[in-house]
């Protein structure tokens, strides 16, 4: 393990992140409508063990406390996102003031306590109502998008300067409507890419209501993007990783900075996707400029070419020999650094921002308050020199934030997979922080103390 390199953190922001679904809880509570995760994970089969959000890490009841521990931490930066059921409960225009409410006070007492809230508008729980009416596939439901944007900005607007409209798009239209294994669970890649598309439009239309409700402010999205890599150097499989990462990458990173869709990918897609006839004004809304663009960086991707894969003709493979998380994601640190100085080097951005990177590891119970995680440690250290290797190099990158705050609800896994700094016992719900959080806390504290 190498040490992480210095980071200037007068410009540098060191963050920890979470999602609604995944920790809040309390989803049958002052007025908060159900979402897609709701109904999928109380379909039987979906999620491992039968796990549901329904309590999760109780973090709506236990939020002051929550914001306590992020204090003791020294986390000057917490990702977290608005769950769209709680604002906008039957997906339209009836606004819960109560939910609104919620966010008021958690958004005042994190100020309060001196750490800077960067808000994420969607991380997957997209009310029921829109699902049943066609979900992201129907284009009507970016313009629910931005009626929720507004609504939301218009009331945290003057407090939260860091704004995220979308959590990983390719997450929601692949995982939820073409493999199935998230939320809504359905299975048609005709209908996943038209999701991506709406979920495109719905993220360029709100950039704009963003920035009108919440002057100054920065706006961005994450991504999932990855380093893709072939198996071998043989042709088929250089073809093979060209295609994969225009599924992946580029059908996201080029229409978001101004290039369309790529003419590769739109071939490819030819007999699956239906442009709409607004394509040329929808593409100039999805590449509303940007503030910064955030990137979850969790591993890389080897693929092969495999005519038994009918969509794209390519199997990914588990390189041997490297290590892997619980999650089986390959542990490879260099590949962050490459993306970083790839997208800095293909898509000229203001700021990129790391706003996930972690590690699901299997840790021990506590005992005497202390849970040993020296994976996590190695796993997060390794990827910050990375990082820094990065910004060596010129990438403008300004800001790192853990993948997670808490073990919490990790969607198809349920609570099987940990990726928190704070170990949670789900049915006591005592926080313990694990040598990751302290060792994490240690490095801000050096960071902020070398300048
Ligand atoms: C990302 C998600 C996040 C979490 C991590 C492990 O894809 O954005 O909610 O589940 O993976």
């Amino acid at each position: 393990m190498t040490q992480p390199l210095s980071f200037n953190s007068r410009d540098f922001t060191f963050g920890v992140a979470t999602a609604a679904y995944q920790i809040e809880g309390a989803s049958n509570e002052d007025g908060r409508g159900a979402s897609i995760w709701d109904s999928f994970s109380h379909t039987p089969g979906r999620v491992l063990n039968g796990d549901t959000g329904d309590v999760a890490c109780d973090h709506y009841h236990r939020w002051r406390q929550d914001i306590e521990l992020l204090q003791e931490l020294g986390i000057g930066a917490y990702r977290f996102s608005v769950a769209w059921p709680r604002i906008l409960p039957d997906g339209g225009t009836h606004i819960n003031q109560v939910g609104l409410d919620w966010y008021d006070r958690l958004v005042d007492a994190l100020l309060a306590a001196g750490i800077d809230p960067w808000l994420t508008l969607y991380h997957w729980d997209l009310p029921q109502p829109l699902e049943d009416a066609g979900g992201w596939p129907q284009r009507e439901t970016a313009h629910a998008f931005v009626e929720y944007a507004r609504v939301v900005a218009s009331r945290l607007g003057d407090r939260v300067k860091h704004w995220i409209t979308l959590n990983e798009p390719w997450c929601s239209a692949f995982l939820g409507y073409h493999t199935g294994e998230h939320a809504p669970g359905r299975r048609d890649v005709r209908l996943a890419l038209q999701a991506a598309h709406t979920l495109l439009l719905a993220h360029g239309r709100a950039v704009g209501v963003i920035r009108e409700n919440a002057p100054g402010a920065s706006v961005g999205i994450s991504l999932n993007p990855t380093d893709v890599q072939p198996a071998t150097d043989d042709p088929a499989d250089i073809a093979a990783s060209r295609r994969y990462d225009g599924y992946l990458n580029r059908w996201f990173l080029d229409p978001i900075s101004g290039r369309g869709y790529p003419q590769d990918m739109l071939d490819q897609y030819a007999s699956l996707f239906q442009p709409p006839a607004s394509l040329s004004a929808d593409i100039a809304a999805i590449a509303a400029p940007l503030d910064f663009l955030g990137i979850n960086y969790y591993a890389p991707t080897v693929v092969q070419a495999d005519g038994r894969d009918a969509f794209l003709g390519v199997a990914s493979v588990q390189p041997t020999r490297e290590a892997v998380t619980e999650m089986g994601w390959v542990v490879r640190p260099s590949s962050l650094s490459s993306l970083l100085r790839r997208i800095a080097n293909d898509y000229p951005m203001r700021e990129l921002v790391v706003t996930e990177n972690g590690a699901a590891y299997a840790d021990p119970p506590p005992t005497d308050g202390r849970i040993d995680d020296p994976d996590r440690i190695a796993y997060i250290a390794d990827h910050l020199s990375a990082a820094s290797e990065a910004i060596a190099a010129g990438v403008p990158l300004t800001g790192y934030f853990a993948w997670s705050f808490l073990d919490n609800f990790e969607w198809a896994w349920g609570y099987s997979r940990r990726f928190g700094l704070v170990h949670v016992d789900f049915s006591s719900q005592v926080r313990t922080p694990k040598q990751s959080a302290h060792w994490y806390r240690d490095l801000l504290a050096r960071t902020r103390s070398s300048h």
